[in-house]
């Protein structure tokens, strides 16, 4: 299909044609006047200074010939040259039927790519904390869209599960329990199946470490040397490590399922650990890497840069690698076994610059050909209603599990004031509706800026919130379930011709669907997606407002209201979908 607004373009432009213009005149955007019109097209005033004529007369003969238009209900040439429009509610009508019966509701899908998108990227052994929500759930939707796009999409948690932390972990066991077989280099048995900790312990485990670890140069010492025992493959630590990533891992999976945050690979930075001496080698004979003052660098920086971009570090002076090292063989990794046609990297915008600093070294190295686009989506900060970072009560960062669980709660008291409702219906309702209030109340703001959370609106019912958009689809559930129950038959109606302006309005937002996917797909923004809904339910509330649907007397019109709301539903479900949370059947 075709985007509306292209179709309209092609009407207008071949207007201009024959009114003896060019046809590139006219463009035709949604009008900034509503109260003036639908649609305008304002290609008179530019032609008119080239022609050297009055805008408002080229207007005037386009206008004059539109007049003839089926496309259009209505056309007006204003002072000084403005074209006004209305869509005629057949066109409407014939472009949102057409929209119902396609697969993708209209949505112009490019040619299928393989493209993986590296999100959430949580660290082993702490626990999952706030900053852990917006990489997951942008990342998320951002797969979920193209996904729908049609793209063959590959979600990658690329854990931190292979530097110091590791060591401190396995440090602070072994003080805790030094006769653990692990720790003994002379043992060849088989270690246990269990692992000597729980998550709680791991959780309580690495800060200690930490906090230890900077007082005592002795302790941290061992960490260290825990690490590189790890790194360089002992036995016992590796079956400890084993332990940590296992225990870890399975209540990271259970947290991201609440947010309904699902990957396809749960690799980390241990994974590629195999490809990065080769690599090294690779890039040392082809001259693209250096020595510098004892390290391994590739200077990434271009005549036409701005600002200082530094050389991107392989190897330190010590032989260490880095964050970077493991990121491009991330991308060799990658390049060798999915050859996508993207990579996607979601992450704090405080690491724009060392991304830019991988991506070129990459490129640079020959790690992906041309043909493969590298991004990067740096998003803001999550603050709290005092315009700083967010924090709990105490000042303390706060689990994203306790963030969810708030929120769910706060929902739960909000449903049982309501109304009258049994428990568990009230608490499965509420983990819903809770969900869509978090997801939404960060998805709708454009991703790169800072946001605050601010519970009592997020959760609210009214406004742009999680909990109206499910509002209003709860209830189109609702009249189409009462419609069933007095015995119709909703699959057998059709979408008809809209009889009233509200009926109309609401076909105009859904035939703008096609190219909210265009401009989704197109930056990668799930903002977008939630404008739209926004939008949508604002129609849909609207017109059933000053609709009677299931009192409707004339049971063609009752048909036609019952095949709009319906397919608005589908909708409203495919997008909210596409945010990463669903409706329930009553709130
Ligand atoms: N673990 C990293 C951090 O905590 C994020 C990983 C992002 N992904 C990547 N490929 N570097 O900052």
């Amino acid at each position: 299909m075709k985007k509306l607004l292209d179709l309209l373009t092609e009407e207008v432009g071949a207007a201009f044609e024959k009114a003896g213009y060019k046809k590139e005149a006219g463009r035709v955007s949604v009008s900034n006047r509503p109260d003036l019109c639908e649609y305008q097209c304002n290609g008179a005033m530019a032609l008119a200074k080239e022609q050297k004529c009055a805008p408002i007369n080229i207007a005037n003969a386009v206008a004059e010939i539109l007049k003839e238009s089926p496309v259009f209900e209505s056309v007006e040439a204003v002072m000084p040259g403005f074209i006004n429009m209305n869509i005629s509610s057949d066109f409407i009508y014939r472009y949102v039927a057409d929209m119902s019966g396609n697969p993708k509701f209209g949505a112009i899908l490019s040619d299928p790519k393989t493209i993986i998108v590296d999100y959430g990227g949580p660290n082993i052994a702490k626990a999952l904390h706030v900053g852990h929500l917006r990489p997951a759930i942008i990342g998320e939707s951002i797969k979920r869209i193209l996904k729908f796009m049609g793209h063959n999409v590959i979600g990658d948690v690329h854990m931190g599960d292979w530097g110091k932390p590791m060591g401190l972990v396995m440090t602070e066991i072994q003080e805790r329990q030094p006769d653990l077989p692990y720790f003994d280099e002379t043992f060849t048995g088989e270690y246990p199946k269990e692992p000597p900790f729980t998550v709680k312990d791991l959780e309580e485990i690495y800060p200690t470490a930490s906090a230890k670890s900077k007082e005592d140069p002795d302790y941290n010492a061992r960490a260290l040397e825990a690490t590189l025992k790890l790194q360089s493959g002992v036995r016992g630590y590796r079956a400890l490590w084993d332990h940590i990533i296992n225990v870890s891992v399975s209540d990271m999976k259970r947290i991201y399922e609440k947010l309904h945050v699902e990957f396809d690979l749960w690799n980390g930075e241990s994974s590629v650990q195999y490809l990065i001496p080769d690599m090294v080698r690779e890039m040392k004979e082809s001259g693209v890497a250096y020595e510098s003052d004892g390290a391994i660098v590739i200077d990434v920086k271009k005549d036409t840069d701005t600002k200082e971009i530094p050389p991107c570090i392989v190897v330190k002076s010590d032989g260490a690698s880095l964050y970077n090292t493991t990121d491009l063989a991330t991308i060799k990794e990658r390049v060798a076994k999915y050859d996508p046609a993207q990579i996607i990297y979601i992450t704090d915008k405080r690491q724009d610059l060392y991304f830019e600093q991988v991506f070129r070294a990459a490129i640079k190295a020959g790690l992906v050909s041309d043909r493969v686009t590298l991004s990067h989506i740096g998003f803001g900060t999550m603050n709290g209603k005092d315009g700083k970072p967010f924090k709990t009560r105490d000042g303390g960062v706060m689990r994203l599990e306790d963030l969810i669980n708030d929120i769910q709660n706060e929902m739960y008291s909000k449903i049982k004031e309501n109304k009258d409702i049994d428990d568990a219906e009230a608490r499965q309702t509420a983990d819903i509706v809770g969900l869509s209030a978090l997801l939404y109340g960060d998805l709708s703001n454009q991703a790169v800026k800072d946001y605050v959370f601010d519970m009592e609106r997020f959760i609210s019912f009214e406004g742009n919130t999680g909990p109206y958009i499910l509002y209003t689809i709860v209830r189109i559930k609702s009249i189409l379930a009462k419609y069933e129950a007095q015995g119709g038959d909703i699959a057998s109606h059709k979408l008809g011709v809209p009889v009233n302006s509200y009926e109309k309005d609401l076909m105009k937002v859904l035939a703008s669907f096609p190219q909210v996917m265009e401009g989704a797909e197109a930056e990668l923004a799930p903002h977008r997606i939630c404008a739209f809904v926004y939008d949508l339910a604002n129609a849909l509330n609207s017109f059933y407002h000053e609709t009677k649907i299931l009192a409707e007397e004339d049971e063609e019109k009752k048909g036609q209201y019952i095949a709009l709301i319906s397919f608005t539903k589908d909708m409203l479900e495919t997008c909210i979908d596409m945010l990463g949370f669903s409706a329930p059947d009553r709130m």
